[in-house]
């Protein structure tokens, strides 16, 4: 987007997934990889923004001028995304939050003994969610990784959570959703579909997005 565009704007991503221990040397965790936040973090660092990254466990480094915050859990992530929403401005939630964590973390590993083994879990705060109830002027884009009726499911999303703005990512498609570096997404607000974007890098999806929300952020002057 262009530069400057979201100066003096302090933006907050969520990347990657979340990881939630079952014991010592187990977890449960998902393929979101992190590209698709990484990628939102760093081009708004392009256009004038302080952004802060709130990542779960992925491989990709620190993009160049952010303010890094690594989570594994989400219960840890929630921490550190309602912690700074009182100073941020924008708020991007990329991430692959887990629905549920097992009930309990074991304290030793879990030793081999029947020929099953049931595990219990329970649900996780859903911090979008809690975020569409806390917001002041903050603008806040969620996203919706679907397997089929991306419209209905995305917009429900977008009005039980409270979002300006919902990213609607079809995650069957091909080229689109978890680990790779293209994606294919339709963007909804409250009144439904702004843009459906064809398949393209995930750095060009990060900078359209940026540009919706900056022509209708509260924060920017002359919105
Ligand atoms: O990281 P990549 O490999 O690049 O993959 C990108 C992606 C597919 C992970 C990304 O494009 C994407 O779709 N992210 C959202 C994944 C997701 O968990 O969607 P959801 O429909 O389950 O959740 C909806 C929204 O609520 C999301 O913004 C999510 O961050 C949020 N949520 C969900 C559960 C929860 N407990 N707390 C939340 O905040």
């Amino acid at each position: 987007g262009e530069p400057g565009r979201l100066k003096d704007q302090r933006v907050l991503v969520t990347a990657g997934g979340t990881l939630e221990r079952i014991d010592p040397v187990r977890y449960i965790t998902n393929d979101s990889s992190g590209k698709m936040g990484y990628a939102i973090a760093e081009e708004a660092v392009r256009m004038g923004a302080a952004v802060t990254l709130v990542s779960g466990p992925s491989a990709l480094p620190a993009p160049n001028g952010v303010e890094m915050v690594r989570v594994q859990s989400a219960l840890d992530m929630r921490e550190a995304v309602l912690s700074r929403l009182d100073t941020s401005d924008l708020v991007i939630k990329a991430a692959a939050v887990a629905d549920y964590r097992p009930a309990v973390v074991a304290e030793q590993k879990i030793k081999k003994k029947s020929d099953s083994l049931t595990l219990e879990l329970i649900k996780n705060p859903d911090i979008l969610q809690e975020i569409g109830t806390l917001k002041k002027h903050q603008f806040v884009i969620g996203f919706a990784a679907e397997t089929e009726r991306l419209d209905e499911h995305a917009l429900d999303k977008l009005n039980r959570k409270n979002c300006d703005l919902i990213v609607g990512n079809n995650v069957s498609q091909a080229g689109a959703g978890f680990s790779g570096d293209t994606n294919v997404v339709s963007i909804y607000d409250r009144n439904g579909l702004v843009e459906a974007l064809p398949i393209q890098s995930k750095k060009d999806v990060a900078r359209k997005l940026l540009e919706l929300a900056a022509d209708r952020m509260p924060t920017i002057a002359g919105n």
